[in-house]
Order: C-alpha cells, then structure tokens, then sequence
C-alpha cells in the first residue's frame, strides 16, 4: 500500500477511463471491465460483490477504490463462528463497568432511601439508559461505516467464510444502509459507503445477497495485464524474462494442481530470479525456484515435471508413454532440475494432464471448488462443498470423562 500514498486523491469519476487512469496511478491495473463495474460502484448505490480465486487482486481493488476515492477503508476480515458484534456493535462493558466504579458514590446515592431490595433494582433500573447510550456504544465496521461523517469504503473481505447467519446480518445493513440499536435507535448513514464483499467462493453465498449487490468475477488476468502488473511492482526482472515467466506461470494454471499460481505468486517469482541475477529461464532454474509459485508437495512434483516443457514447447521429451494409460513404474526424465520423488502411481497419472480440459471443466457456475478454493476439503468444480463434521464441543470432555473412568 506504500505506492499508494503518494497519489493525489480524486473524489468523483467522470467516466470508466478515469477509473483506469486513478486505479492505474494507485499501482491497481484494471482493464475496462474491472473499470466500469468500480464506475457503477461509485455511481449507483449498490454492494459490489468480487469472487474468484486467491491472489487476483480481490481485496487490493477494495484498498486501491479507497485511495482513489479519498475515503476511508473499513475493513471487516470475517471468518468462521464470527457473531454479529463483531460486525455490527457491542457494548463496552470494560468502559461501562469503569464508570460504576468511578460513579458508586453517586449511584449510591440513589438507592440509598431506597425501602427495599425490590426498590433499589427499580431505581438502578430506570438510570438504565445512561448506561445503554451511544457513549458505551463500540461500533464494529458496520455500524463504524453507517455512522461515519467522512466517505467510506466497506470493505468486507471472504465474505464466504462468515456463517449465514451473519450473511443475513450483512443483508438487512446492506439494504437499508442503516443499523438498528434497540437501546438507542436507528442509525441511518448520512454518506452512503462504497462497500466491497470479496469471496473464494469456498460456499454458495444466498441468492438474496447476489441480486443486491453488482458482481465481478476476477479470475487470473490476461497474459498482457499480468505482464503489466509484474512489470508495475518493478521487480528487477527483465522485461523480455518477466514476459516468458509470465507465460510459464499460466502454464503451470493449466495444470492439475491443487493451488494454482495467483498473481502475487507470480509477482513473487520474479523478484526471486531477479535476486538470483538469472539472465535465461530454464527449466533448472525454475525448478529449483518452483516453490516461490507452488505450495503444496504434489504440486511441486507436478509443476518440476511440467516445466521443461513449459519453458521449451518444442523440446522433445523422452518417450516415456505419457498419456496412454503407463503401469506404475512410469517416471518423468527431466534434464534439468533435480528429479522428483516418484510419486504414488494414481498421482503419477494426473501429472501430465492436459490442463486446458480442466480448466474449461471448472468454468462453471461456483465452479472453484477445489482448485480455488482454500477449503482443502472442497470438491470437485461445481460440487457442493464438503462441510467438515461438526464435532460437539462437549465430546472432548465426554471421552475424557470415559478415559478417567477405566483408568480408575
Ligand atoms: N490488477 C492488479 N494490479 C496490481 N497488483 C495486483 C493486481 N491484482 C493483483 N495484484 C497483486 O496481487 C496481490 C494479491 O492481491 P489480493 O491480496 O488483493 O488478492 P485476493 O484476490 O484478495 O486474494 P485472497 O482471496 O487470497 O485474499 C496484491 O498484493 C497485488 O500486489
Ligand atoms: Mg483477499
């Protein structure tokens, strides 16, 4: 975000090529189809809802519209379990109790005449208000942003990890543009925010929440836009090595693996072999770097198996029977780079699928189940995702209990 402070603020767009030029001045490279839904989101009232895989750029669009807009980001981060005060508002018990304590003497004074028991709890009960009003208020996001003076933007970041419940919450606040305190009123927002959900998409949001808010799918940019962004962060690559590099990234998307490459991977990957002084890509050095771009082991086997011919589409590769259902003694002889661990003979078989079958295999609907995802439990694409089983929270003690039982 440091790129970022030194870009003039600008309150209001004229058209989608504004868009373009201050998103651009802010280290954000948008094409016009990102540009004109970020134009509606400042024109229209209306959510804008972005889904698509990790690392394409969800959340840095959310931080990028703030800085270009002048306004301030409020960000609610959600995640599994989180409630409504976390979201919304709490009262800050901490203050409140400070405040008794500090009060006693007078609150003593209250009840002091008091007859009875019963009349004191009425008395302590009719000051209630003070206590319940909005100086005790802590404002989470939500309610920060509809009380907010100053333009925000609402940044409500994997949207899809909240439980639904609180996506029900998020609904009822995104309608309105209002929050409801029962002990003190409704608070309207007098500036409307920009707000931003970002998701992976690791569950199907609900209907309702897709048809108020405007949608952008980001998915892995062009290979012209991700040159232009690798070339924007200035990562000591050369130009012609950052263009092939790009090239053999998408490559690796095409790929079978587990967690494909985002752009910040690929951002990542650079910087590396401009560190290493690396003046020609080949398949050794790549492999030996291959790690930068893919984190989990079998795709580190899978991607060293493909990048000889990723970096040399015509360098021939050893008849080694790929494709046509080999036995399970099959292995990959690669030239350069250190050679893999032999893989497990089901493993061995996916590796040199053709990724460009898989990938239009994923594009549909909620399509990232496994590959986009960060559930490691999700399904294939377009399968539901696979919830993981609920374990009640008294079982631990309840078999501990048992344990001590025998032990005895
Ligand atoms: N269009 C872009 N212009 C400039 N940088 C970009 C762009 N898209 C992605 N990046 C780079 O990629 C990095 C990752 O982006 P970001 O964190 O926004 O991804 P994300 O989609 O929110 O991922 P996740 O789903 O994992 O949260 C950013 O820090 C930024 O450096
Ligand atoms: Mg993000």
């Amino acid at each position: 975000m440091e790129r970022f402070e030194s870009v003039d603020k600008v309150v209001a767009f004229d058209s989608v090529e504004d868009v373009v030029t201050a998103l651009g001045n802010a280290g954000y490279i948008a094409d016009t189809r990102l540009a004109t839904t970020v134009f509606l989101v400042t024109r229209l009232d209306k959510p804008l809802l972005i889904e698509g895989p990790a690392g394409v750029g969800k959340t840095e669009l959310a931080k990028a519209l703030a800085l270009i807009s002048g306004r301030r980001l409020l960000r609610l981060q959600c995640y599994e379990g989180q409630d409504e005060t976390k979201a919304l508002y709490e009262w800050d018990y901490g203050k409140q109790l400070l405040y008794t304590q500090i009060l006693r003497e007078k609150i003593g004074q209250v009840v002091a005449d008091a007859p009875d028991l019963n009349e004191a709890v009425e008395r302590i009960g009719a000051q209630e208000s003070v206590f319940f009003s909005e100086r005790f208020l802590a404002s989470r996001p939500l309610l920060e942003a509809i009380r907010s003076p100053e333009p925000t933007v609402l940044l409500i970041d994997e949207v899809d990890r909240a439980d639904e419940a609180l996506e029900a919450v998020l609904l009822e606040t995104l309608a309105e543009f209002q929050v409801s305190v029962p002990e003190v009123g409704t608070f309207v927002a007098d500036v409307k925010p920009y707000v931003v959900l970002t998701s992976n998409n690791t569950r199907d949001l609900s209907a309702a929440l897709k048809r108020r808010c405007l949608h952008l799918f980001l998915d892995y940019p062009s290979a012209e836009r991700e040159l232009e962004i690798v070339r924007s962060k200035d990562t000591g690559l050369p130009d012609a090595l950052a263009q092939q590099l790009v090239e053999i990234v998408r490559g690796l998307r095409e790929l079978e693996l587990r967690k494909a490459p985002s752009i910040s991977e690929t951002i990542d990957w650079a910087r590396t072999l401009a560190v290493l002084g690396v003046t020609e890509l080949n398949a050794g050095v790549l492999s030996d770097t291959v790690s930068v771009v893919v984190k989990y082991d079998k795709d580190v086997r899978r991607a060293i198996s493909a990048l000889p011919r990723l970096v040399d589409p015509n360098a021939t590769v050893p008849e080694t029977g790929h494709g046509h259902g080999h036995g399970s003694d099959h292995r990959h002889d690669d030239a350069a780079g250190p050679r893999p661990a032999p893989a497990p003979a089901e493993e061995q078989d996916a590796e040199e699928v053709d990724g460009r079958a898989v990938r239009a295999a994923k594009d549909t609907a909620g399509r990232f189940g496994h590959t986009y995802g960060s559930n490691p439990l999700g399904g294939d694409g377009g399968a539901a995702p696979i919830t993981p089983p609920k374990v009640p929270a008294e079982r631990g003690a309840r078999s501990f209990g048992l344990g001590r039982k025998r032990a005895l």
